[in-house]
């Protein structure tokens, strides 16, 4: 969040990358660029007045929806035999020309930032800093594999017994499907396609079917950056075409952004072939993500925190803030600070630079949300005043009685409250581990000991002490969780790229 400004970090410590969050001062003028094309797009806000698809010229490259379940299971077939014909030269390719393709498209989806944030805004509702956020970590993603591939996917010469020379090449896999949620409709969907090119694969991209037109532009800069035409292929669809595509015995891994109920039916689906080869999935899912507040925390720090983690996207993101659990002696002074806070949230058109909170994505979102937020109404904390039509989920924090009440993700901005006892962070960890999910936990406090009870025991993907939950940096904190949220692989850490590999080692007897 705006605790992390973007600043410039020596080179030679963080390579190119590493500005994937924050605005700093120099991008105000970004910000109104943005504004000033988001205003002149002739159409209404899909999100902000409730519904109804988006069609405007910037979504002219959007292929059409394709309502026949045989010819979305056609286009798929299609998409991959052209991506399969693309393997043998894409593979054979030196990493550094790839490398040098995807550094290239980095420049290229910065040089249409404004147009690609557009998208952004229009067809995900993101806030314009949301917005800008997803062209950084896009071409952070793409710079960060870039140099990582030189590194580590380059043959390496192994000792070996005299007179043998020993080769270890890192190879592409063959097709990747690459399958992308519709909350970092560009962020996401841009690291896991650089991710699988760059180490050698061609691959099938499929967008959530909610952010058709922002990929449909990303696919189209990396063919203008060098990626060839059948090296990565759009396919757009839903379930059904997600289906299609990683049922298709010539898809050799799989990487996979969205709900954990999704990747379970994927990894079934990619074991019914007895004859098919074993393939990886690589999926990354929700969480039940708690932060744990002590009373030496500071309450300043922890409101802003909380409302960053909790608020800001409208709560979609998969790192949000979902079950904060503070310690009974300040329970009250944090929930007092936290309601003046809330108080201050701008709900609103997305495309609004002023804009702290848009609406959520689609109406099914918005249904189960509302419901389920009407449904605890004796329990509202604090809820917040939303522009009366249109999508907008009011920012609502509800108090538990127990931290076991929740069990399950709701993904929208709705903050659950529990308390704990001094003495009990760890069974407090334990009990949050127990909900099986792990991808982000935070804490805030200053006692040296309790971080360190914080680190060993919390079983998440990404732990954050004294700070918010949100944004992880690209090459500084590799994001991915473990249990019901995931696999594992994290994306934008040195140990990616390889999950996208095999392994051969060549011997010869000289
Ligand atoms: N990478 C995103 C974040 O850290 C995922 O939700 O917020």
């Amino acid at each position: 969040g705006t605790r992390h400004p973007s600043i410039p970090l020596p080179k030679d410590l963080m390579g190119a990358w590493g500005n994937s969050e924050g605005i700093d001062l120099a991008e105000r003028e970004v910000l109104r660029e943005v504004a000033r094309a988001i205003a002149a797009a002739p159409l209404p806000l899909a999100g902000g007045v409730g519904g109804g698809p988006v069609s405007t010229p910037l979504l002219a490259a959007t292929p059409t929806p394709n309502p026949s379940r045989k010819r979305e299971g056609d286009e798929v077939a299609q998409a991959i035999a052209r991506a399969h014909a693309a393997f043998p030269a894409w593979s054979a390719t030196p990493v550094e020309t790839r490398a040098a393709i995807l550094e290239r498209y980095a420049d290229l989806l910065e040089a249409n930032r404004t147009e690609l944030m557009a998208y952004a805004v229009r067809e995900a509702f993101k806030t314009i800093p949301d917005a800008l956020g997803e062209i950084r970590e896009a071409a952070d993603f793409c710079r960060y594999y870039a140099v990582q591939a030189r590194g580590i996917l380059a043959p390496r010469i192994l000792p070996g017994p005299t007179g043998e020379r020993n080769e270890l090449r890192m190879m592409g896999r063959g097709v990747w499907a690459t399958i992308a949620p519709w909350n970092f409709p560009l962020a996401i969907f841009t690291g896991q396609n650089a991710a699988a090119l760059v180490a050698g694969n061609t691959g099938v991209a499929k967008p959530a079917p909610q952010t058709p037109g922002i990929a449909a532009r990303a696919v189209e800069l990396a063919h203008e950056a060098g990626v060839p035409r059948d090296a990565l292929v759009l396919v757009t669809g839903g379930a059904e075409a997600g289906a299609a595509l990683t049922g298709d015995p010539r898809i050799a891994g799989v990487a996979f952004t969205g709900s954990t109920a999704t990747a379970k039916a994927i990894a079934r689906s990619l074991l019914e072939d007895d004859n098919r080869p074993i393939v990886p999935l690589i999926a990354e899912t929700g969480g039940i993500n708690a932060m744990i507040v002590d009373s030496t925390a500071l309450p300043e720090q922890v409101v802003a925190d909380v409302i960053a983690s909790a608020f800001r996207s409208a709560g979609q993101r998969c790192s949000a803030l979902r079950l904060l659990i503070v310690q009974e002696e300040v329970a009250e002074t944090i929930l007092t600070m936290l309601r003046g806070a809330m108080e201050l949230l701008v709900v609103g058109d997305p495309g609004d630079p002023r804009t702290d909170v848009g609406p959520v994505i689609d109406d099914a979102a918005y249904d189960r949300l509302m419901a389920y937020r009407e449904s605890v109404k004796g329990r509202w904390i604090k809820t917040v005043l939303v522009p009366a039509t249109g999508r907008f989920v009011p920012p609502t924090a509800i108090r538990l009685d127990d931290l076991d009440d929740l069990q399950q993700e709701w993904f929208g901005p709705l903050l659950h409250v529990a308390t704990w006892r001094a003495g009990e962070l760890t069974a407090t960890i334990e009990r949050v581990n127990a909900k099986r999910f792990g991808l982000t936990m935070g804490l805030h406090s200053r006692i040296a000991r309790s971080a360190e009870i914080a680190e060993t025991t919390a079983k998440v993907g990404n732990l954050y002490i004294n700070r918010s939950m949100i944004g992880a940096v690209v090459g500084s904190q590799p994001f991915g969780g473990e249990g019901l949220s995931g696999t594992g692989p994290k994306a934008g850490g040195p140990n990616y790229l390889p999950r996208f590999c095999v392994e051969r080692a060549v011997s010869v007897d000289t």
